[in-house]
């Protein structure tokens, strides 16, 4: 199967490998194509760069927008007739730099970048939030676990959208919990009660529960 990735920086990155590592082949594409050619030479024939972010969706299944969420909304509209059919997931979550160099919240409390990506795709995308849940290196240092694998909580309104990033979450290798529907999507991000988390299908479940 082939998934395409747009955006080839500290998640993008982590992403592909782990997909990579698991068989996945992926179609890159960054703003500049610089570190999308950079980690493709990394991964090796797994993976390709594609010449723009249009072309990256060619064959692909399901595209990751490992995009910080200033820029998501615009490339969303520059690729958006291909997205329809289409597995589209979103790790972003809503953050953004202030003047001061500080870490800021882009969406008011309460609001999700899931809810807000929602609204941005066109009809027949099928959107699920998930791979942004742990920062990077634990992300990558999670996958694989042994004896029980660590989980990756996932959110989506849509059923298929369910299966088909249950998938990637295993190819990536982790074991995917299901968080809820995007009205959830609030507790994947930072500052969310299941970001950021390392734990087992069972305390997973149970977590889940207890909210
Ligand atoms: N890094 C983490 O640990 C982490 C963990 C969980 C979730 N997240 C979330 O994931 C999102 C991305 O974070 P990040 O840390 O990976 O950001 P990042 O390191 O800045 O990477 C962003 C990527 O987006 C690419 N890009 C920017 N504009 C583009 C455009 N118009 N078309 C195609 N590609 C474009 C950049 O291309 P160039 O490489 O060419 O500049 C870069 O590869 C954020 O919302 C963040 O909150 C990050």
């Amino acid at each position: 199967m082939a998934t395409a990735i747009i955006g080839t920086g500290g998640i993008g990155s982590a992403i592909a490998r782990r997909l990579a590592s698991g068989g996945e082949t992926l179609r890159l594409a960054s703003a500049d194509h610089q570190s999308a050619r950079t980690l493709a030479a990394q991964i090796g024939q797994a993976a390709v760069v594609a010449s723009d972010n249009r072309d990256a969706l060619h064959g692909a299944d399901a595209v990751v927008l490992a995009l910080r969420f200033a820029v998501l909304k615009g490339v969303i509209d520059e690729i958006s007739a291909p997205l329809t059919g289409k597995l589209v997931v979103v790790p972003s979550n809503p953050l953004g730099i202030d003047a001061q160099g500080n870490l800021t919240r882009l969406l008011p409390k309460g609001q999700s970048s899931g809810e807000v990506v929602t609204g941005w795709l066109p009809a027949g995308a099928r959107l699920a939030m998930a791979f942004g849940t742990m920062s990077a290196d634990l992300f990558e240092s999670s996958s694989n676990r042994s004896p029980e694998p660590a989980v990756l909580f996932y959110a989506t309104d849509d059923a298929r959208a369910g299966q088909e990033v249950e998938r990637l979450i295993r190819t990536a290798g982790f074991e995917p919990v299901k968080a809820g529907g995007i009205e959830q999507s609030g507790r994947l991000e930072v500052g969310g009660d299941l970001h950021d988390l390392v734990v087992g299908p069972a305390e997973a479940r149970s977590l889940i529960g207890a909210a």
